[in-house]
């Protein structure tokens, strides 16, 4: 086991109040792309720039083009939670880790047994009638061909995804909840995320105490907050980890 990884155990063996707060590369290795690595969503060719695609105007504006483009590629509903995802859960399920602080959207952080997962930008398991507020499951906008409809009687409406477009708000409970998680913990781990989306990313800012851990396989502009820094694939990281 490297030093770092040792130091990493000693920190969690010692903590009683951890949070994790993540990114989309935290999925990677469930087969999800992330959006700034050189494979990423937002380094591919699209009609038009995916950071303009899923944003509120575009949704409003081009909803066909908006739902062909998040069912394909920004939803992956066969997608299994990997090591990363399990051994948070495990973390907290032996009482150590408190709260997981998610800028995904896949919902895996819950599929892998997690129970306080602050959703930052939303979720594709639910979505609602922009009308009447009925709820739809993640499989009715995968299965339904086109621009999803209400199936509610005499009701019409666009079912939207629960999930932060550009241009929307953060939930403001959420973002209360987990600004609290954080500046209570004892041991922050910040994972699989390139720390360059506000307000997300202005959340670790909260973090007070001294055991600042960074596990990204890229430089981040958090890099000199970190009290240590891990550049490794974090399923690995974590399957290192005994709980
Ligand atoms: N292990 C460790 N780090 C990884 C791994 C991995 N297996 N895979 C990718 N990474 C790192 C990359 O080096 C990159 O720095 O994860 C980071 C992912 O960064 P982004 O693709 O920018 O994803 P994220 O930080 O979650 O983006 C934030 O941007 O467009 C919005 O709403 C979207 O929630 C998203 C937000």
């Amino acid at each position: 086991m490297n030093e770092n990884i040792q130091k990493l155990q000693e920190w969690i063996d010692g903590s009683e109040n951890i949070v994790f707060f993540g990114g989309a590369g935290v999925s990677t290795e469930s087969k999800i792309p992330d959006f700034r690595s050189t494979d990423g969503l937002y380094n591919q060719k699209y009609k038009y720039p995916p950071e303009t695609i899923i944003s509120h105007s575009f949704y409003k504006r081009n909803p066909e083009e908006f739902f062909r483009f998040y069912k394909d590629k920004m939803l992956y509903p066969d997608a299994e939670p990997n090591a990363a995802h399990l051994k948070l859960a495990e973390l907290e399920k032996a009482g150590k880790l408190k709260a997981v602080v998610t800028q995904n959207i896949d919902g895996l952080h819950q599929k892998a047994g997690s129970e306080t997962v602050y959703e930052l930008h939303g979720s594709v398991l639910r979505n609602y009638c922009e009308i009447c507020g009925a709820s739809y499951d993640l499989d009715y906008v995968v299965n339904y061909d086109g621009v999803p409809k209400c199936n509610q009687p005499g009701c019409h409406g666009t079912v939207k995804p629960d999930v932060v477009l550009y241009e929307e708000g953060l939930n403001g409970m959420t973002i209360d909840a987990a600004v609290r998680a954080i500046a209570a913990a004892d041991m922050l781990i910040i994972g699989g995320t390139s720390l360059t989306v506000y307000p997300a990313a202005g959340f670790v800012d909260y973090y007070r105490g001294n055991k600042l851990v960074l596990i990204n396989r890229d430089e981040t502009p958090m890099d000199y907050r970190a009290n240590l820094i891990i550049r490794d694939k974090i399923g690995e990281v974590f399957s290192a980890i005994k709980v």
